[in-house]
This record gives C-alpha cells, sequence and structure tokens, in this order.
C-alpha cells in the first residue's frame, strides 16, 4: 500500500489516525504533541490523564475529539544521545506500536510526524530512513491494507542524503540544459536489434520483420494487458506488483477489471519502478497510456536517472521528488 511523504500540519489531516511525538507522561508539551493537544481540545488531555503515561518506544490510542482524526496514536520517541544507546531500535518501535494499534483499530489512513526529530534531536535524515524503513516493511506484508504518510512539517527541516540529491540534481540540469538525444520508443527496442543503428536507420530485413512482428503482437495491447503481461513475464504476483508501485489495492482492481483503464502518469511510473523496466520499455507502457517521460519535466527526469541507474527503490524516488517540489509517483488519494 502507498507510503507518502508530504508537506503540512498534521493536525488538519483527515485520515483515520494521527500520530503524536508525546513524552512518557503523555500529559502535553511543545512541538506536534502541543500542536494537537491545541487543535483536539481539553477532552483529549482528560482522556491521557487515565492512560498513566506511556514508555519509550511504547504506543497508546485516544479519541481524537475536535480534530479531523478519528483516532490520536500516542507514542513516546527516544531522546538523541549520539545513536549508541538503542535510540534506533526504541524508534522503530514506536512505528511498529503505532501501525499495530491502528491496524487494530481499522484504520485506513495514518500519520505521522517525524517522531524524536524535533526537539529530542534524532538527525533529520537518519530519523526519516528508520521512519520509511519501518513503514515499509510493515506495508509489504499483505494483510496491512493501510495507506501510511510521512508529515513533514517545514521544508527547512527537510534533508536527505546530499550525495543522492547533487548527483540527480546534476543530472537533471544536464539534460535541460542539453537536450538530451531522442531515446528510443516504441521501437527502440528494434533498434537496438539493429546494433547499433539509430531509430530509422533499421535496414535489416530481420529487423523489418521484427518491426512487423513486434507490431502485430503488440499493436492491440492496451496498458493494462501490457502491464499484466509484465507482472507475469516477471514472475510477480499482483500484490507485489502493485505494493512496490505504492499503488493502492483498490486501485489496481480497478485496473485489471477494465482493459481501457487510463491511469495517471504517476501510476504509470510507479509500475515501471516494481517491474524494474529500462528507459526503453519504460516509454513504451507510458505510450501505451498516451504519455511519454519529457526532457523538459523535472519530475520525469529524476525517475529517468534512477531508471538510468536501475535504483528501483519506489521510496528513495519519492523522497527525492518530495525534496524537489514534484509529484510522487505511485497513486495516492490525497487526504
Ligand atoms: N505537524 C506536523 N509535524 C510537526 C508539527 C505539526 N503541526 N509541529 C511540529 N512538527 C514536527 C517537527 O518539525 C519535528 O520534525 O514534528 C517533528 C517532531 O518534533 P517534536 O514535536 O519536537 O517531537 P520530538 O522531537 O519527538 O520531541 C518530543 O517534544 O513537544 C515535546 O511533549 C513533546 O516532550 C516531547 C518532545
Amino acid at each position: 500500500m502507498p507510503l507518502l511523504i508530504i508537506q503540512g500540519d498534521i493536525t488538519r489531516l483527515k485520515c483515520d489516525a494521527i500520530v503524536n511525538a508525546a513524552n512518557n507522561s503523555l500529559l502535553g508539551g511543545g512541538g506536534v504533541d502541543g500542536a494537537i493537544h491545541r487543535a483536539a481540545g481539553p477532552k483529549l488531555l482528560e482522556e491521557c490523564r487515565k492512560l498513566h503515561g506511556c514508555d519509550t518506544g511504547e504506543a497508546k490510542i485516544t479519541s481524537g475529539y475536535n480534530l479531523d482524526a478519528k483516532y490520536v496514536i500516542h507514542t513516546v520517541g527516544p531522546i538523541y544521545r549520539g545513536g549508541m544507546r538503542g535510540e534506533r531500535e526504541l524508534l522503530e518501535s514506536c512505528y511498529k506500536n503505532s501501525l499495530k494499534l491502528a491496524s487494530e483499530n481499522n484504520c485506513e489512513t495514518v500519520a505521522f510526524p517525524m517522531i524524536s526529530a524535533g526537539v529530542y534531536g534524532y538527525p533529520f535524515d537518519e530519523a526519516l530512513e528508520v521512519a520509511v524503513t519501518t513503514i515499509s516493511t510493515f506495508l509489504d506484508n499483505e494483510e496491512n491494507d493501510m495507506t501510511v504518510y510521512i508529515v513533514i512539517f517545514s521544508k527547512r527541516d527537510y534533508q536527505i542524503s546530499h550525495e543522492l540529491f547533487d548527483d540527480v540534481n546534476r543530472f537533471v540540469k544536464d539534460r535541460m540544459i542539453f537536450k538530451a538525444p531522442l531515446r528510443g520508443n516504441i521501437f527502440g527496442a528494434v533498434a537496438n536489434k539493429c546494433a547499433g543503428a539509430t531509430m530509422y536507420e533499421c535496414t535489416d530485413a530481420s529487423a523489418d520483420a521484427s518491426v512487423e512482428d513486434y507490431v502485430k503482437t503488440h499493436k492491440d495491447e492496451s496498458f493494462t494487458q501490457m502491464l499484466l503481461r509484465l507482472i507475469d513475464e516477471k514472475g510477480m504476483t499482483d500484490v507485489e506488483a502493485y505494493k512496490k508501485a505504492n499503488v493502492d489495492r483498490k486501485l489496481f482492481s480497478k485496473i485489471r477489471s477494465n482493459a481501457s483503464y487510463h491511469p495517471r502518469k504517476v501510476t504509470v511510473l510507479g509500475f515501471a519502478i516494481a517491474l524494474k523496466l529500462t528507459l526503453d520499455e519504460t516509454d513504451e507502457l507510458l505510450m501505451k497510456a498516451g504519455y511519454a517521460l519529457s526532457d523538459s519535466d523535472t519530475g520525469d527526469l529524476v525517475v529517468e536517472y534512477f531508471i538510468t541507474n536501475e535504483i528501483y527503490d519506489i521510496n528513495q524516488i519519492n523522497e527525492v521528488l518530495f525534496a524537489m517540489d514534484q509529484t510522487l509517483i505511485g497513486e495516492y488519494y490525497p487526504a
């Protein structure tokens, strides 16, 4: 199921549950804790008093009161003291125990702040890596049918590994400035068989024959048919494919049941990453849905960077897209 990084104020999200980065007393404080109590109203504190606190790494659930969220899940992150005192394990437990409570209360949408990354001093990019890894592992489990948001309060806080970010940035700038030569597209695969001939110089008879075969076998293939064929060819299950594509189960069943379904471009790109497609295969799948990668679109170029470098980690790609103010890939329903 989708894991999405968004920017905003968690108290305004219309999710089934929002998670509070609380302290052991559960009696409120500053930061997101203070914001949630202010937005929920005094009844939240009244209920928290009856919980008699919460150990670090543990989680407890209350109603949401005046919040749009039905529940507040209070968890207490570790205070960062250099990273050698089990802070990572405790932070992972915060996410695991909160997700467990959300699942037990049939939540379909859950939003997390960046636990411990504020007053408790956990380095932001390490805290983000723990959050993404722990939540993704939970969502990889077929039974966990949930959309999870990681809410970044201020872009200023947002840091990802500079090396990766700088690398992607360089790639995007180069491609935009030097207008890369036309890439192979639907016939790219055939052109490649012409051993280095460029797009339309194929004179080899076998290439002509294979173009006809290619068109014959693929001419009527719709986006859905091509997607389902690729899932089979890659030896993946439907569940593996849509989870790795950051696509919602409900959306996938819509695609599967409708041969002429027209997906959003970010959905097609999510599946291109899930299926580890090459650039040519990605172009072809996009074309089936009426899209193409554009050298003047930053988001497209970011995805092209990752495919070119065969990095098919959709969360890593979405972290960079988020940092560059681009639309995330996969399919999601804004909260
Ligand atoms: N929405 C989303 N995120 C927010 C919001 C908000 N309204 N307000 C703050 N944040 C972000 C911060 O920018 C930070 O990235 O939440 C993250 C966690 O910061 P803190 O709230 O300081 O939480 P934490 O670092 O876990 O420290 C917990 O702080 O507020 C006290 O009572 C709390 O003692 C506890 C300690």
